[in-house]
């Protein structure tokens, strides 16, 4: 799969106020494949990963796969990487520019080389987002690292055990860290480990490759290995579409089946949705059924680690508190700069005051519809939300954004009745 990825530049047009009624099928998770294409850099040997959603982001990291020497084949949501003849340990800043996840390659390729020059993420439009504490697990086991010219260069000689406790719970810097141990001689010990559904199936992975690693409360015990196997994994499906679609569902006062999920992974989601009103039915442990009551209710939300309230489905229950009956109080803890969409949400009519890190949404007899402009991945979710249900016409703008994380959501909420176009963008 080679070749460079054009962002596209597309805008969607949504007609409000149609319910939405049917069922739709959720895609495999984007942020479970991500890590789990990247530990195929772990091996020489072949590995086949199924339900790899078909994204901006999976793309970009089959170039990044690519480009540090793997061959890759992916066709409708199956990949096959044959990472044998990765050669190059250098991420470079055209790619980690466009997607963050790409410093999930560093904890591979410091593994695998005992080299490895990441450029370095710096800031984003959500937060600051440190790496800080993906490095300090690598210096704890013996590497040098210096920042140059933007890269971060880390080499290792002789790799030490690791007993490290994360400062702050971080998902990707977990995932990092077992990548390495895992491909690494020797016992680790980590504390303070993030639980997130996708950092378990990483973890089962890295299981069927040889690593042991067992997993207590938020402690890891990880014995790895230098000589890790091939694998064949189906990843798990995408709580967050899932969690978008049953707000949609819901808020357009449809009646929506979601199949293909796991409903243990989408214990507060689901929580938050009957708070507000919302009847959900588990059909079984991988279909839900949302339709709603007459009215919203508004909600007190905190985001939190996993098991609490995910980050991600904030901007998307904001959008549903944007039409309660009544304040709502939404506080974000993870990210301190995830409120983008307030602004473009307010353009339609919201009532929302910001302070500090939380947001009191007075609920608005209905929203109308505008342009607006998606700013990240999830804020592109709520607009699309927030246009579903707007009188009028909305077009969302800039939205790449969406297309990173969302497998043709467009598509799956025409199938349940929603009136919604993707058009190439019309320049002025
Ligand atoms: N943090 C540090 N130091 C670090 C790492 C993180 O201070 O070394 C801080 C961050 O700045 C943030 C908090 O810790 O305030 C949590 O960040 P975390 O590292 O957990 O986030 P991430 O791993 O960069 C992943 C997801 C995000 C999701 C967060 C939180 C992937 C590829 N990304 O990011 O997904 O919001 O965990 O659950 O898994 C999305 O899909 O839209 C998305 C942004």
């Amino acid at each position: 799969m080679k070749g460079t990825i054009s962002y596209t530049s597309d805008v969607l047009l949504i007609e409000g106020g149609k319910r939405l009624r049917g069922s739709v099928r959720v895609s495999g998770s984007k942020n479970a494949s991500l890590p789990i294409l990247f530990a195929t850099l772990l091996t020489k040997e072949p590995c086949t990963i199924y339900n790899v959603p078909d994204l901006l982001d999976t793309k970009t990291a089959f170039e990044l796969l690519e480009h540090l020497g793997a061959s890759t084949f992916y066709r409708a949501s199956e990949a096959e990487v044959d990472p044998s003849g990765v050669h190059v340990y250098e991420a470079p800043h055209e790619v980690v520019r466009r997607m963050r996840a790409s410093v999930l390659v560093m904890g591979p390729l410091l593994a695998r080389f005992g080299r490895a020059v990441v450029s370095m993420p710096g800031g984003c439009s959500i937060g600051v987002r440190s790496i800080d504490q993906h490095l300090k697990v690598f210096e704890r086991a013996g590497a040098s690292i210096s920042l140059k010219h933007g890269y971060v260069d880390m080499s290792i000689r002789r790799i030490r055990p690791v007993e490290y406790t994360f400062e702050v719970i971080t998902v990707t810097g977990t995932e990092n860290a077992l990548m390495f141990l895992s491909g690494c001689e020797g016992r680790s010990i980590l504390r303070n480990i993030a639980l997130e559904p996708e950092v378990m199936d990483l973890v089962e992975v890295l299981k069927k490759m040889g690593a042991h690693i067992e997993i207590e409360d938020r402690t890891a015990i990880i014995r790895g290995s230098k000589d890790l196997k091939g694998f064949v994994h189906e990843v798990i499906p995408d709580r967050i579409e899932a969690g978008t679609l049953a707000v949609a569902g819901f808020i357009t006062g449809g009646d929506v089946v979601l199949e293909g999920l796991r409903v243990e992974h989408m214990g507060s989601v689901l929580e938050k949705l009957r708070d507000a009103g919302a009847v959900v039915d588990v059909l079984d442990l991988s279909r839900i059924r949302v339709r709603s009551s007459n009215s919203i209710r508004p909600l007190s939300i905190a985001t939190a680690e996993y098991p609490g309230f995910p980050t991600d489905m904030q901007a998307q229950f904001m959008t549903a508190c944007c039409l309660a009956e009544g304040v709502s109080e939404i506080t974000e803890n993870i990210f301190e700069n995830r409120f983008q969409h307030v602004a473009e949400l307010q353009r339609m009519g919201a009532d929302i005051h910001v302070r500090g890190r939380t947001a009191f949404v007075r609920g608005v007899e209905r929203l109308y519809g505008a342009e607006v402009y998606s700013t990240d991945l999830r804020a592109s979710a709520s607009l699309v939300l927030a246009g579903l249900v707007a009188e009028g016409q909305t077009l969302v703008r800039d939205i790449f954004h969406l297309d990173r994380g969302y497998e043709r959501l467009e598509e799956k909420l025409k199938k349940l009745g929603a009136l919604i176009e993707r058009a190439p963008l019309k320049k002025s």
